[in-house]
Order: C-alpha cells, then sequence, then structure tokens
C-alpha cells in the first residue's frame, strides 16, 4: 500500500511564533517521517496581507530556515514554495466555480475581517479554495495545524466532494490533525496567540525579545498559579516538574516568569544554533529542489482534472 501523505503549510507573513510552532510545526516535524510528507511555504496566502515585496522575500527566506531549524531534514520531505506550482492557483479557480458565494462568505478569516469593519480583498475572500488546492493536489490524508484552522480543511473536503460528484472520483478527501494540549496556544494576553493580536512569543527570538514578551505575560491573582503563565510553562516542560515549581514559588511572579524564560530559552537555543548555520544559499537550493518534486506530482493531477472537466481537446 503506498504510504499515506502528510501535508501542511505556513503564510511567511511575519515571524513565527511559539503558538505556530506547537500548533502546527511541531506535530509536523514529530510525524512527517512515517509519511510521504509535504512542508510549504504559502506565500501567495501571504499575499492577501502583506504587499511588501522586500518583506516578504526575507520572510520566505526566514521561514524556511525556521522549518529546518526546528527539525525538518530537507532531503526527507518535499519543502516548497506554493508560487513555484501554478497548479495551486490553476486549481484553486476550477474550485472557485463549484462552490457558492454564501460557502465562502461562512468562514472564518473572512468572516471575523469583515466584522472587525476591515475591507477583505477578494483573495482573501477566496483563500480557503487556495488552501483547499494546496491540500488536494497531493492526495492528502492528514493535514497537522491549529484549531483555527479547522473549518478551512473541512472546507477542502468540501472542494474535493463537490468535484468528485461534478466530474467523477479525483480527490481524497484530507483529515485535520488537531491535538487538544496544543490546538489553540495563549498569547501573552491570554487569547489566542497570533501574529495579528501582537501578543506573540517568537520562535526564534533573542533571548531578550523572549524575556520581554514572558515579562509581559498578563498574571492574575485569582488561581493559585499564573494561569496565562503555567499555560505556557507546560509546552516547555512536563506539569509533574511544573507542581513543585509553582508550589514553591507560590505568588512570586516575577520568579516564575524568570523560570520560564530559562526554560523557552534551553528548548530554543539548540534550533537557534541550527538555524544560524544555514546561509540564504541553502534556502533557495532546498526550494529549487521541493519545487521540481511538488511540481512532478502537481501537474500530473492536473492533467487529469484537465482532461475531466473538458479543457483538454
Ligand atoms: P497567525 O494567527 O499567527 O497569523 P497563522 O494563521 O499563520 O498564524 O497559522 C499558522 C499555523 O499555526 C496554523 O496551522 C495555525 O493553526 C497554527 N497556529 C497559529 N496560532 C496558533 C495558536 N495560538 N495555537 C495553536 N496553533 C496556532
Ligand atoms: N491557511 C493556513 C494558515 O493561515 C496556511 C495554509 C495554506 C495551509 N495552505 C495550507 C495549512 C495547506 C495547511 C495546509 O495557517
Amino acid at each position: 500500500m503506498a504510504e499515506k501523505c502528510l501535508l501542511t503549510g505556513l503564510q511567511p507573513s511575519g515571524q513565527l511564533h511559539i503558538g505556530n510552532y506547537f500548533g502546527a510545526l511541531k506535530p509536523f516535524v514529530d510525524s512527517y517521517a512515517e509519511f510521504e510528507s509535504f512542508l510549504m511555504v504559502v506565500d501567495y496566502h501571504a499575499l492577501t496581507t502583506l504587499k511588501d515585496p522586500a518583506v516578504l522575500r526575507q520572510n520566505i527566506i526566514d521561514i524556511v530556515k525556521d522549518y529546518v531549524a526546528a527539525g525538518v531534514d530537507p532531503s526527507k520531505v518535499t519543502l516548497f514554495k506554493q508560487s513555484d506550482v501554478q497548479e495551486h492557483t490553476e486549481l484553486a479557480w476550477i474550485f472557485e466555480t463549484l462552490v457558492s458565494v454564501p460557502f465562502l462568505m461562512q468562514a472564518h478569516a473572512y468572516k471575523d475581517k469583515v466584522a472587525k469593519g476591515l475591507e477583505a480583498n477578494a483573495g482573501l475572500f477566496n483563500y480557503p479554495m487556495l488552501m483547499a488546492a494546496d491540500i488536494l493536489l497531493y492526495d492528502t490524508d492528514i493535514v497537522p495545524v491549529g484549531q483555527d484552522q479547522r473549518q478551512h480543511v473541512e472546507y477542502a473536503r468540501e472542494a474535493a466532494a463537490k468535484f468528485n460528484l461534478a466530474f467523477g472520483q479525483t480527490f481524497k478527501e484530507p483529515e485535520e490533525k488537531i491535538s487538544d494540549a496544543v490546538a489553540v496556544v495563549p498569547g501573552t494576553d491570554g487569547q489566542k496567540m497570533s501574529k495579528s493580536y501582537k501578543n506573540t512569543i517568537p520562535l526564534f527570538g533573542t533571548r531578550e525579545e523572549i524575556a520581554e514578551a514572558v515579562m509581559s505575560i498578563v498574571t492574575d491573582s485569582s488561581g493559585d498559579k499564573p494561569a496565562n503563565v503555567y499555560a505556557i510553562h507546560k509546552l516547555f516542560k512536563p506539569e509533574a516538574e511544573l507542581t513543585s515549581i509553582y508550589a514553591s514559588s507560590k505568588g512570586n511572579y516575577k520568579k516564575l516568569k524568570e523560570a520560564l524564560i530559562e526554560d523557552i530559552d534551553a528548548y530554543i537555543s539548540p534550533m537557534r544554533t541550527r538555524r544560524d548555520a544555514i546561509d540564504d544559499e541553502a534556502v533557495k537550493e532546498i526550494l529549487k529542489e521541493g519545487a521540481v518534486k511538488a511540481k512532478t506530482i502537481a501537474s500530473a493531477k492536473m492533467a487529469d482534472v484537465r482532461q475531466k472537466i473538458g479543457v483538454t481537446l
């Protein structure tokens, strides 16, 4: 039997934070060796919010370094950039002709933006169909993501079902993989950690940046321990070990935060060292090889799709 396929992608829209790491990247790193695996830099998704070419270019380089530093071996996965495989945008268009406007209007990412009174561009509106194309082109079985992406994977299933019904069995329906413990990593204010909420702890920040973020974690004095500090701390140290630390420093939030800074730094420093050793040329080489591998699979799939929808004569 063919190996199952695991695939995920992150947007090069800013510095990765520990929510991205524990919610999506680490679950990928922990299991990718058991699958035929794909890891994307979804740069066309980032374009829905980012319009600065110099920043985008730098973010793309940075995120590939982050992937490798976090433990992804480029020789064991297809690591590529979405914009290098034009089949993604092509298939997204086809899916857009199969789903309705009211269906896309129900997508949280779009709804939230409109609810905040912001003007959503048409790219943001169609975003779930580009994500569906990302996933479905590779016959993906499992998509490791954080809780906020659950609905988008459902949308991918819907796109697959709609296409299969209209044109015959072509796409596999994928499943999201979301672990309860890290589904929603809280930020320094206790809300979901997110690049757009300015409440992040950067994954590859300097020790000073991490310390500053940790010191800004909002503490409340209601429970027997500062809930927000603890919720982040348990990602870095087993709860069995935390019990005594939180008991002996009860009420001393400064000391507990210092312990957290130590633990984050100890966890991240080997990755930081690995990251510093990767140069930009190596990143370009990784993406070039990944694009060739991804393109081979995606173009075969699209040849079948074009045949089925009736545009190949
Ligand atoms: P952000 O909200 O910071 O812009 P993205 O939307 O780029 O993050 O998310 C990239 C990946 O990281 C997705 O799989 C998403 O579900 C996951 N993720 C983002 N924030 C969190 C969080 N706070 N907890 C768990 N997973 C998260
Ligand atoms: N929408 C995802 C996010 O904001 C990123 C993404 C795009 C993705 N395509 C994907 C995630 C395919 C998993 C699989 O985080």
